[in-house]
């Protein structure tokens, strides 16, 4: 075995094709997941993709007594942590369910940590602590703006919490800041799992073009853009993964320059709503209905990595174009069926 490794959130959607492909690395892995944001069918997709079936600790990590009791004894080489509440929405409704669980989350994981500085740890975090950059693209000195949601502010705070966390307990660790994860493991045995109405871009037109929702709102086209529509970075979730496979092994042969460091991880590409639009109906066939809607709250003009450090440091870029995610997407909601959530 190369190492065993805890995915918090591992039954999630980036957590699950994250453990996919560390299994195919030959890590035993172990995951934490309390399903509040998933289902527990997951894991029998993980276990068809790998042909492994990783342990399940049932446990919510954000219970400081509860997380204490499930780690207690084991030994880990990396935790990679996904668990947290992500819609930016809901947690302007309910900024305290956030706080508390994101927070109260990492804070029992890294008190775990501290107890095995030998443990790496790699935190799920988000380009939103960016706001809309002043330069685009989007380096990791650009500066951090005011949150825009107590979500995008639960990953502000949760990366100086490990930063502090970090220096003063010797520890090694990387913060991950994710552009848009889209599409799904090429096999649809795994993908994104949106319950509710999606508020993401790609599971709507996925779920739109498969009947299960209405038209496709586009959420502004009076932006100061090629055609109007917002930009964002789109990266392929399989890319997504394997770069923590990269961050892992940094970490576990010591190779890291700091107690935390910090990786953007997207395409260095920025696409419109209507270029991934056009993108999801050539790649797939599939039409998809739509309208024009005003502007969402909080959204910014634009968003795309400047990936010269994740590409010079970690050695890592990502591979897969649009139409491939828009692809893997589409199978994925093909393969689920009517079976929305
Ligand atoms: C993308 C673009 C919308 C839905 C958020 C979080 C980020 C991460 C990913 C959790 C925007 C437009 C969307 C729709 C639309 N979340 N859009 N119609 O807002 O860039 O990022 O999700 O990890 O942290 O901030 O992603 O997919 O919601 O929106 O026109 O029905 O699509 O306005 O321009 P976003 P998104």
């Amino acid at each position: 075995m190369k190492g065993r490794v805890l995915v918090t959130g591992g039954l999630g959607y980036i957590g699950s094709h994250t453990s996919v492909e560390l299994l195919a690395q030959g890590y035993e892995v172990v995951i934490a997941d309390n399903l509040s944001n998933t289902r527990a069918e997951v894991l029998d997709g993980i276990e068809a993709i790998a042909g492994t079936r990783p342990e399940w600790l049932q446990v919510d990590l954000s219970d400081s007594a509860a997380c204490r009791l499930a780690l207690e004894g084991q030994h880990f080489d990396g935790i990679i942590h996904f668990a947290a509440y992500k819609a930016v929405g809901e947690s302007v409704a309910e900024p305290l369910k956030y706080y508390q669980n994101n927070l109260f989350s990492l804070i029992n994981l890294l008190d775990y940590v501290s107890k095995h500085p030998h443990c790496g740890f790699i935190f799920s975090s988000s380009c939103t602590v960016y706001g809309q950059a002043d330069e685009l693209p989007i380096t990791e000195n650009a500066p951090i703006k005011a949150a825009e949601s107590p979500y995008g502010n639960t990953k502000q705070i949760g990366e100086e919490i490990i930063r502090e966390t970090a220096l003063a307990a010797g520890l090694k660790t990387i913060a991950l800041r994710y552009f848009n994860p889209i599409g799904a493991h090429p096999s649809a045995k795994i993908g994104e799992l949106p319950l509710g109405v999606p508020q993401n871009l790609v599971p709507f037109i996925t779920q739109s073009a498969a009947g299960l929702r209405g038209p496709l709102s586009v959420y502004g086209n009076d932006y100061p853009t090629a055609d109007g529509t917002a930009i964002r970075d789109y990266i392929h979730v399989v890319d997504l993964a394997q770069a923590h496979m990269v961050a892992l092994e940094r970490l576990m042969e010591n190779k890291h320059e700091a107690p935390m460091e910090v990786f953007n991880l997207g395409t260095g590409k920025g696409s419109t709503v209507l270029e991934v639009i056009e993108s999801f109906q050539r790649a797939t066939g599939a039409a998809l209905s739509y309208t024009m809607a005003p502007r969402r709250a909080g959204d910014v003009i634009a968003a795309y990595a400047d990936t010269q450090r994740a590409s010079a440091v970690l050695g890592w870029a990502a591979k897969k174009s649009l139409d491939e995610s828009m692809r893997d997407a589409w199978a994925w909601q093909m393969a689920l069926g009517s079976d929305s959530h």
